[in-house]
């Protein structure tokens, strides 16, 4: 093909749907819903609820899962687990989603951060190890895109480590699951996800019975059930519903086959960019990738132009569009309010100023591949001029 002749403009939307939804998922809701809405059905959560904890579990490599209604009510449920609070400090990465930090401040704890590292992109163990103090209660690396973090690095800290893994079901770490690792991990089933829940949803996977039998407690009010009902902590409702226990199941049979399709594609513009310098490719594409986000960096110390020059050109010519993952959590509004400290993260500051994340699918073709591939390459050579 000659790519400055025959490729014909297309628009190229960032989907917000990241996995794959089919007939079966839709029938697996339908049948729940209609049994608990015939004579003498209710909506109470078994046994999906059940079946989906012990598959999510097997799945993950964790003697325990807990389901909850979203990764950062999972994440919260383990700070109240851990019983952070004001005094204690807690370290995360700049470059994530908001409440990967949030749920920490919202806890009264300070947010620390720790920088991550510059091939990966994901929290480095040496940047946390220099900031830990006798105050760290917590440390919540990120799978960051589906690339499992350093999880023998954080394991030698000896702190509490809880995994924000929204990003990561089905990654793998040195050919293991992930989800045993640490105190405990928290994953997404949100819309945007490789995997989800009729629109939202969470999990927490564990090998420690005591944590998952609080975050269990907890998630229902603090229930302790047994011959007679308790309540010994004070707790939420975080439940998720019957019908997106039972999408669960059938989204969670197909997460392999999901990410093998993503991981195509990736490794299709991982080639396609090959050789384009301005432009820093994702670290560690291959199998064990969880393959959610295809995160690119432009290389702002060899162009001239700003990533916002190069976004607008590649939306308004190419209808190529993209996300950001993730502007500094330090800079959103909110954390004015908080008590943090970002000091010595230059490879996050770097970070958050380069990179974008294309717009890859298990829907998007390989033509698709070459069209986002040559796009970037034309864009830059327009704002070279
Ligand atoms: C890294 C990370 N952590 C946590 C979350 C929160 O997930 P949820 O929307 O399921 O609460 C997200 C959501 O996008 C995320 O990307």
């Amino acid at each position: 093909m000659n790519p400055t002749t025959d490729i014909q403009k297309r628009s190229i939307p960032f989907l917000a749907l990241g996995g794959v939804w089919e007939q079966e998922d839709t029938a697996a809701a339908t049948k729940v819903i209609t049994a608990a809405t015939g004579p003498s059905g209710n909506f109470f959560p078994l046994p999906e609820e059940a079946d989906f904890q012990k598959a999510l579990a097997t799945h993950e490599g964790a003697t325990h899962a807990v389901v909850v209604n979203s990764c950062g009510t999972a994440l919260d449920l383990c700070m109240m687990a851990l019983d952070i609070k004001a005094g204690d400090e807690v370290i995360v990465p700049g470059l994530t989603f908001v409440c990967t930090a949030g749920t920490a401040a919202a806890r009264g704890a300070k947010v620390v951060f720790a920088d991550i590292d510059p091939a990966t992109l994901c929290l480095s163990p040496a940047a946390v190890a220099a900031k830990i103090t006798p105050r760290t209660r917590a440390i919540i690396p990120v799978h960051f895109a589906g690339l499992a973090c350093d999880l023998d690095g954080f394991a030698r800290l000896n702190r509490p480590v809880i995994y924000d893994a929204a990003h990561a079901v089905g990654a793998k770490y040195k050919g293991r699951s992930i989800g045993s690792a640490g105190a405990a991990s928290c994953y997404s089933f949100q819309s945007n996800k490789n995997m989800t829940c009729l629109g939202e949803g969470g999990a927490i996977t564990t090998n420690d019975a005591g944590l998952a039998e609080k975050v269990r407690g907890l998630k229902t009010f603090g229930y302790v059930y047994g011959p007679q009902l308790r309540v010994t902590e004070i707790g939420f409702n975080y439940r998720m519903t019957k019908p997106q226990c039972a999408t669960g199941l059938t989204q969670l049979a197909k997460i392999d086959r999901v990410i093998a399709q993503r991981l195509v594609r990736f490794q299709q513009m991982h080639q396609a960019l090959e050789g384009v310098d301005e432009i820093l490719r994702p670290a560690g594409i291959g199998p064990g990738h969880g393959c959610h986000l295809y995160v690119a960096r432009l290389d702002t110390d060899k162009v001239r132009f700003t990533r916002a020059e190069f976004l607008k050109h590649l939306k308004e010519v190419w209808q190529v569009a993209t996300a950001n993952h993730y502007p500094a959590v330090w800079s959103w509004e909110a954390f004015a309010k908080v008590s943090y400290d970002n000091s010595d993260t230059p490879v996050t500051h770097k970070a958050v100023e380069q990179v974008m994340s294309l717009p890859l699918f298990p829907s998007t073709t390989e033509d698709e591949v070459v069209y986002i591939a040559h796009a970037i390459k034309e864009t830059i050579a327009a704002l070279r001029k």
